[in-house]
Order: structure tokens, then sequence, then C-alpha cells
């Protein structure tokens, strides 16, 4: 058996805000025995590499980390996608496209070729486009290409109600589904504490004054952190870091994660059996009428934006070979 074969090892692109706290995130809760970073800033990636390996001289570290190039991240068990440029104050995620769309493409030059056990975890925005692509980018198979999509929306929304039920966060079932952007939903309707319907747990509070205030409370976290200081980074490394455990430990658990949905013609976040082998099936959920109608609107934005990128990546294409005639 090869030297790598041994090691179960996670790969970050990119090691900016994201990618430096989810390497903190799993060295602080071992899962690995290494962790690779990559990153075309030389300097950036040296110091964070020294930087985190301070943190594993304490005498408890199981995780090794160093630094590594696209072509060893390809064969990584797990490899997280963080790099791209990230959200202004005020600037919607969409808006990253075309510059991560790009970085996207030229990671999945440089890791090729990938090895055919890896699971990409995307986390760059946009989360659910960008996975679409590197679903077709990595020739990879579908169930080992998942984005972390609505589980961070998830995380704040079980956050908020555990907060106005007195509960703790651990007994709230509650998903935001669909995009993790604007257009994404609460699936009010399968919301419940422990195994009570939310509508009876919180009876009388439960209107839809008070959907709305949560919903956009869960939608406009991001864009209020992000404003107050550039970038988010502890929630979505502590998401990313528990995804990379329920892979790496088959651990089974149910997560809304964005993965192709072949009904609706692109990624978008609905619940899945997250294990080693990546999405290993789709959790069916009974939406309401209203929800379901929210969905497909959601869909119909995202296949739009599809076809958008689609042509972009076309012209790229067209131009690049252009090009080398003529040289
Ligand atoms: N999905 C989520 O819930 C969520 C949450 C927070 C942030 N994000 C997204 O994560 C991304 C990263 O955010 P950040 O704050 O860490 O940004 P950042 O600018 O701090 O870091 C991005 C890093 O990617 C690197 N990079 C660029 N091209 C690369 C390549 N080809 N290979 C490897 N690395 C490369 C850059 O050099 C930079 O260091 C953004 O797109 C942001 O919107 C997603």
């Amino acid at each position: 058996m090869s030297e790598q074969r041994l090691k179960t090892s996670i790969a970050i692109l990119g090691c900016g805000e994201v990618g430096a706290t989810l390497a903190y995130t799993l060295l602080q809760n071992p899962i690995c025995s290494e962790v690779i970073l990559v990153d075309p800033k030389k300097e950036l990636l040296d110091a964070q590499v020294r930087d985190l390996g301070d943190a594993t001289y304490g005498g408890r570290a199981a995780t090794k980390i160093r630094a590594g190039t696209h072509q060893e991240a390809g064969q990584a068990d797990v490899v997280v996608i963080t790099a791209g440029a990230k959200q202004k104050p005020g600037e919607s995620r969409l808006s990253l496209l075309s510059r991560n769309l790009h970085i996207l493409s030229s990671i999945f030059t440089s890791m090729s070729p990938i090895s055919p056990h890896t699971i990409l975890l995307l986390v760059a925005n946009p989360v659910d486009i960008l996975t679409y692509f590197a679903r077709k980018l990595s020739g990879l198979p579908e169930s080992q290409v998942l984005g972390t999509g609505t589980s961070l929306d998830s995380a704040r929304l079980r956050g908020v109600l555990a907060q106005k039920a007195e509960v703790s966060p651990s007994s709230i079932d509650a998903y935001v589904l669909g995009e993790h952007g604007d257009s994404q939903f609460v699936a009010w309707s399968n919301a419940s504490i422990g195994s009570t319907p939310l509508r009876l747990a919180l009876s009388a509070k439960l209107s839809d004054e008070f959907k709305a205030d949560i919903e956009s409370h869960t939608r406009g976290a991001a864009g209020a952190i992000i404003a107050a200081k550039g970038c988010t980074a502890y929630g979505i490394g502590n998401v990313a870091a528990s995804i990379c455990k329920y892979i790496l430990f088959d651990s089974r658990t149910v997560r809304p994660l964005s993965f192709y949905q072949p009904e609706l013609g692109c990624c978008l976040s609905m619940p899945a059996v997250i294990g080693r082998k990546g999405i290993l099936r789709a959790m069916p959920i009974q939406l309401d009428e209203d929800e379901q109608k929210l969905l497909e609107d959601c869909a119909e934005g995202l296949r739009a934006v599809i076809e958008g990128a689609e042509k972009e990546l076309k012209a790229d294409d067209e131009l690049r070979h252009a090009l080398e005639k003529h040289a």
C-alpha cells in the first residue's frame, strides 16, 4: 500500500480567512492524519502553515499541517475548495460568479488527474453554482461533489429558534433549503423541537411576522457580519469541519447540503445522508404547496445563472483556441 493511502488527508484550497479557520478547527478536533494547504500566495501560505503549525505543538496534536501543490491536493480523501474572491460589504454572492468560476476551472486543470475516490466539498461562493460546475469539471461521480449550501444558514436557524424556544440548538430540527443566497427558504412545515412539530412547540409565537423575522435574520446574517468585520469564517469553518468528519467517519448524518437535483437541473440544498462516499442518498422531505413553489422558483433562478455561466465558459474556450491558433 502506498505511503499516501496509509494516511487520511484533507486538502484545503485557499488559505485565506475561511481556509485557515477550517484548518485550525481540524487541528483542534483531529479527524485525519494531515491537512494540506494550497494557495498561490506563497508568502501567505508559508505564514499560515507556520502559524497553524505552532498550534500543534501542545502535545495532543494528532494532525499534521503542511503546504502542498494542487496536484497533491487532488489525491486527498477530501478536497475543500475555499479558493476565490469573497463578497465586499453589500455585494451579493452571485456577483462573485465570474471571478470564482475562472478560479475553479484553473483549479481542476492544476489538480488533474484527480483521485477517483476524492470527495469534493465546495465552500467558495456562489456555492450552488460552483458545485454544479465542479461536478462537470472534475469528472467525479455526482455523489462525490457537494457544497456546504444552506448548512450554515440552517445552523443559524437552529440557533435563533433555540433562543426563542429556550431549548438547546441540538434539539431543533429545522432546515433552510434551496440556494445559499437570497432565494433560500425555511421549510417551516417540517420543523420540530424534539419530536414535537414547531406549531405545537411554539403555538402562539409562530405567527407570519415571527417567521418573516427569523427568515430575514437567517438570510441577512452573513451580510451583517461581513459589513462589520469583512468576512465570515468561524461558522463556516465549523460547519465544513463537521461535514469532513461525517465523510471520513462514514457517519451517515442527515444535513441539508448542496448537491445535484436531477429533477430541478441544478445544485441546491436539500436534506441528504452524508458518508464516506459523499452524498449516499437524498432524504425525501414533504414540502407544503408554498414551500414547493419557493423551491421551484429558486431552481429556476439558479438554472438561469448556470445558463449564462455556461455561455461565458464556452466563449473563454473559443477565445483560448483562437489565441492558440494565432500564436
Ligand atoms: N459557503 C459559505 O457558507 C461561505 C461562508 C463564508 C465564506 N464563503 C466563501 O468562501 C470563499 C473564501 O472566503 P475567504 O474569506 O477565505 O476569502 P479570502 O480572500 O480570505 O481567501 C481566499 C483565498 O483563495 C486563494 N486562491 C485564489 N485562487 C486560488 C487557487 N487557484 N488555488 C488555491 N487558492 C486560491 C487566494 O489567494 C486567497 O488566499 C469566498 O468565496 C466566500 O464568499 C462561503
